[in-house]
């Protein structure tokens, strides 16, 4: 009953996660006008601190705060099996960049268009599960995939109303780099996620100490990332620039996701936690329209419903 209660909650949280967090990301990247914008790089490296200190927490809660079980299992676990530790550097590097892709994307498309095109990702995790997990697909599920990637097809194709060509006129940004940078982060999305999931299927680690081990390396990369890339500015005016209650939120809500997403793996499973996503793909389009006013309502009436039904039968 209890493990029951856990994996509503937790499909729950994500539901709520994901939609906010897509919101106040488009929302702190293009329509919040006052002072200089944050560095994403330096977001990412943020984010990650924050989950490796609540998933010690959660170890030592598991614990039950005693310091040395926490110290020795940590021990144990991360520094004395260098090679368990080091095969969640492949997963790590990938979910960093893919982590800084999110914010190219966001900073190009708008959110519901974003979503949709996300959706991808539950193509590319069907491919690696087969050929990683050697998990078996019926025909439906190959049928809804394809007509899943045709509805991704169909929000990317130019709409020819009149509004759309106002808009296209004045873009916030690169709809083209913007995509790609949604299509690369599918692949990496699919990729890490299964390969995460064949290691916590291998073992019997708690999935906190992963998560920890995952962390360590994101943040390595994140750091090394930020400084080559934002090096200058950093020096010029520190990591922390351009910060603001936005931010903190957007950064809180993506250390969350990365918590809540291996929750939902260890109380749920990831048929649900797609299922969880793609409900929200509804609820942040109807509140981008709504609040943001941020989207095409056409391309939405068009297409957003049909890749839904499309996502949802792939659930299935
Ligand atoms: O979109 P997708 O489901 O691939 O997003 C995964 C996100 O969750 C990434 O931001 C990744 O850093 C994070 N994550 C995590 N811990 C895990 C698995 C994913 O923090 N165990």
């Amino acid at each position: 009953m209890a493990s029951s209660r856990l994996k509503y909650l937790s499909l729950g949280v994500l539901v709520f996660q994901t939609t906010s967090l897509v919101l106040i990301m488009r929302y702190s990247r293009t329509l919040q006008a006052e002072g200089p914008r944050y560095l994403a790089s330096s977001a990412v490296v943020v984010a990650e601190v924050m989950k490796i200190v609540i998933c010690l927490m959660l170890v030592f809660k598991e614990h039950s705060y005693s310091v040395r079980a926490f110290n020795s299992i940590l021990r144990q676990e991360i520094a004395y099996k260098p090679m368990e530790t080091l095969k969640l550097a492949i997963p790590s590097g990938i979910y960093t960049l893919q982590n800084n892709l999110l914010y190219v994307a966001l900073s190009n498309l708008d959110a519901a268009t974003y979503q949709l095109t996300y959706q991808l990702k539950i193509l590319t995790t069907a491919l690696f599960s087969v050929f990683m997990l050697g998990r078996r697909l019926g025909v439906y599920q190959w049928l809804s995939l394809i007509i899943l990637m045709a509805g991704v097809a169909l929000v990317q194709w130019p709409s020819e109303s009149p509004v759309v060509a106002e808009k296209a006129s004045t873009p916030t940004g690169s709809q083209f780099v913007g995509v790609m940078a949604v299509l690369v982060a599918c692949c990496s999305s699919g990729f890490a996620g299964v390969y995460f999931e064949k290691i916590l299927k291998e073992s019997k680690q708690s999935v906190w100490i992963r998560n920890i081990q995952l962390g360590m390396f994101c943040f390595v990369f994140g750091f090394v990332g930020m400084l080559s890339f934002d090096g200058d500015k950093v020096m010029e005016s520190g990591m922390f620039q351009g910060y603001n209650a936005i931010t903190v939120a957007v950064v809180t809500l993506q250390a969350l996701g990365g918590l809540v997403i291996a929750a939902v793996i260890k109380y749920a499973d990831n048929i649900l936690k797609g299922f969880a996503t793609s409900l929200s793909i509804i609820l942040s389009t109807l509140i981008s329209y709504f609040w943001l006013q941020d989207f095409d309502p056409t391309r939405y009436k068009r297409h957003s419903l049909q890749t839904y039904f499309a996502v949802a039968t792939v659930q299935l």
